[in-house]
Parts: C-alpha cells; sequence; structure tokens
C-alpha cells in the first residue's frame, strides 16, 4: 500500500456494508413487502366488514379505516421509494388467516344482530394488533438501519393503527357488548 492509498484509506471510514447489515436489510425489505400485501388485502375486506355490520357506528368506522388503510398502503409505497426499490406485495400469511377468521365470523352469525358487531370487533382488534406489532418492530428495525425517514413514516402508521384499536374497544365498551349481552338472554 503506497501512502496515498493508506491516506485514502484514513480519510474515507466509509464501509462497505458488512454481511449481517445487508442480510438484515433484505429482511427488512421483505417484511415491507408482507405489510404492503396485508394493507392491499384489508383494501378488500373492510368493505365487507362495514357492509356486515349491524350498528352504524361500527359501519363507519370500518369505512374510516378503509381509508386510511389506502393512505397506509400510499405510506408503504414511500417506503420502498425511499429504500430504492419498487413496490412490491409478498403474501402475508397471518393476515390471510386472521381474515379469514373475519369472514367465518359473518358467516355463522345472524345477519342484523350485536352478536355479529360484537365479532367483527374482535376479528377487526385482531387484525389492528397484528398491524401494531409489525410497525412497532419494522419502524424499530428502520431506526436501526439508519433510516429515519422510513422509521417516521413506520411510526405515523402505528399511531393510526392504536388509535383504530381504541377506537374499536370503546365502540365495543359503549355499546355493542352489552346490546349483544340482551340478544343471549332474549
Ligand atoms: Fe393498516
Ligand atoms: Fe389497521
Amino acid at each position: 500500500m503506497n501512502a496515498a492509498t493508506a491516506l485514502l484509506k484514513k480519510l474515507s471510514p466509509a464501509q462497505p456494508k458488512s454481511q449481517n447489515d445487508s442480510m438484515l436489510r433484505e429482511f427488512f425489505i421483505n417484511e415491507i413487502k408482507d405489510i404492503y400485501w396485508a394493507e392491499k388485502h384489508l383494501l378488500k375486506v373492510l368493505p365487507k366488514m362495514a357492509k356486515a355490520a349491524t350498528s352504524p357506528e361500527l359501519a363507519q368506522a370500518f369505512k374510516d379505516h378503509r381509508d386510511m388503510t389506502e393512505v397506509q398502503a400510499g405510506r408503504l409505497e414511500q417506503v420502498f421509494e425511499l429504500l430504492g426499490e419498487k413496490p412490491r406485495a409478498k403474501k402475508c400469511e397471518a393476515m390471510e388467516g386472521i381474515t379469514k377468521e373475519g369472514a367465518d365470523i359473518i358467516e355463522e352469525t345472524e345477519k342484523g344482530t350485536a352478536t355479529r358487531d360484537v365479532g367483527l370487533i374482535l376479528a377487526a382488534q385482531k387484525v389492528e394488533h397484528y398491524e401494531i406489532s409489525t410497525y412497532g418492530g419494522l419502524a424499530q428495525l428502520a431506526r436501526t438501519l439508519g433510516e429515519t425517514k422510513v422509521a417516521k413514516l413506520l411510526e405515523t402508521t402505528l399511531a393510526e393503527e392504536k388509535e383504530t384499536d381504541v377506537a374499536l374497544t370503546e365502540i365495543a365498551e359503549n355499546s355493542v357488548n352489552y346490546q349483544a349481552k340482551e340478544e343471549q338472554e332474549d
């Protein structure tokens, strides 16, 4: 190594990404593809849940969350762009399972009952909790990877999913659960 090369080496501490770092990045991108699929899937599922709901308040909550989900999918497209990747969806088996369960609840409960709403809220909260854990973990990973802008986008969605979960709990506790209990006593 001549003096000039040695100096250059000293002056440019930027090391090539370590093997672990790029493996983690690849893992992270894969997980983004997974949650992107989940959000896209929810865009189709939420209108069905709104249609199946008995309480107009719950139906409206599903419609509002559908619109929010569209914004969240757009946010993930921004994430792909920031990472220099094309937006791609990879099937999320977990979300498919949770939403299948929701579809079963619609089939197994009677139309126009509060009991159906109880079931829909339960299914929807499972969706929200899955999203909360995913976005929470991914935002943290984005920070580890030094992707601050990406982390902020993921944290914005995380806050929305948490708000939705709280709103669903309120609908359940303020009306739907009591009405459903009375249905059982009839
Ligand atoms: Fe979402
Ligand atoms: Fe959500």
